[in-house]
């Protein structure tokens, strides 16, 4: 743990997180959490060390900050923005307690290891797509077929699919991309189709129950789980995009990391146990997940820092992951 220093410096760095040219783990990012533990942003303020961030994190005066997010893009209307509202990363307080407990289950560690001699064969099987060549163009032939299918497993969409929903979900995934607004016709065609599929899926559930998810939630409703059928359609969709680009981009990028330690890759080879620390790991130095935003629900001094009710906070996830001051 390392110690937080209280007070405000007056050197504080102004990040351009908006550019889509700015790296946010490049020299920048590294000199302004050197100078402050925060920096100004277009959109508020990015939490640079790692003791500040998960404190944050953990402040109950904070709340989830992504319903914002059309809003600071200029959209403030539309299927896309009306959507992002109603998943579970923007509600916040009961609606979001009672929607999470309903989808939980399916994502329990129980239920996932039942499943991994599944994701096992699955790795397999692409593996053995490539292996004489002794060479992978790795996120086409691997990590998209291998998020986008799984995603259908845990779903319960029909594996043949998965082009179809990798393409949805790779579309809709750009909804958070600071290009976000240039992008809303694609993400909007995208949201559109998977949303009519889904909810094609879900009918043909109810008609015809199996042992997936659909089924699963559509029954929850059924004996009064309080799932309406639009939170049904929304969570689905929003379930296809949290996992399929998310997964298939941390491992390329963790593909990426151990290219440049080649060291540890060889020593996870002789040593697979290490594989769960390696996932942490990587995570840690190379995430996916750019930034993690909060939003002050009450006029807050942050470690002398005044953020007032509705201030924007980002907490970015390579600067705090990589905080030399942290006992990683
Ligand atoms: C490497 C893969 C993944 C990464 C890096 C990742 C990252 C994240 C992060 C950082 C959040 C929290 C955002 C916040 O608090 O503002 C989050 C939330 C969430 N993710 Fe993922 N995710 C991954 C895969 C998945 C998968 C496979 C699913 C499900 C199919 C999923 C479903 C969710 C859900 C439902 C939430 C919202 C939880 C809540 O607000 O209660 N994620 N994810």
């Amino acid at each position: 743990m390392t110690q937080i220093v209280q007070g405000r410096s007056d050197e504080v760095a102004y990040l351009d997180l908006a550019d889509p040219g700015f790296d946010v783990t490049g020299h920048e990012m590294e000199r302004a959490r050197e100078q402050n533990w925060y920096a100004r942003t277009p959109w508020g303020w990015a939490i640079l060390r790692h003791a500040e961030g998960t404190t944050v994190l953990k402040d109950r005066r904070f709340r989830q900050g992504n319903a914002r997010w059309p809003a600071q893009n200029g959209i403030h209307d539309g299927a896309w923005a009306q959507w992002w509202t109603e998943t579970l990363l923007s509600l916040d307080g009961p609606d979001h307690t009672r929607l999470r407990k309903l989808l939980m289950p399916a994502f329990r560690s129980g239920a996932i290891a039942k499943l991994r001699p599944r994701f096992q064969a699955l790795a397999n099987e692409l593996i053995d797509g490539f292996a004489e060549r002794g060479e992978v163009e790795f996120v086409s032939e691997f990590a998209e077929p291998y998020a986008s299918r799984i995603l259908c497993l845990l779903l319960g969409l029909p594996d043949e699919q998965w082009p179809q929903v990798a393409y949805w979900a790779d579309g809709l995934g750009k909804s958070f991309g600071v290009n976000v607004a240039s992008d809303l016709p694609l993400i909007e065609e995208c949201l559109a189709g998977l949303t009519g599929y889904v909810d094609t899926v879900v009918a043909e559930r109810r008609r015809e129950p199996r042992e997936d998810l659909p089924t699963t939630l559509l029954q929850q409703q059924e004996t009064g789980g309080k799932l309406t059928s639009r939170e049904l359609s929304v969570s689905l969709v929003f379930l296809a995009f949290a996992g399929m680009e998310t997964t298939r981009n941390q491992l390329g990028l963790a593909l990426q990391t151990f290219l440049r330690h080649r060291e540890q890759w060889t020593l996870l080879g002789q040593r697979p146990e290490l594989g769960e620390r390696a996932v942490e790991e990587v995570m840690r130095v190379n995430p996916t997940v750019t930034w993690v935003t909060r939003e002050a629900a009450e006029d807050v001094d942050l470690f002398g820092l005044q953020v007032p009710a509705g201030g924007i906070v980002q907490v970015l996830s390579t600067a705090a992951g990589t905080d030399p001051r942290a006992n990683h």
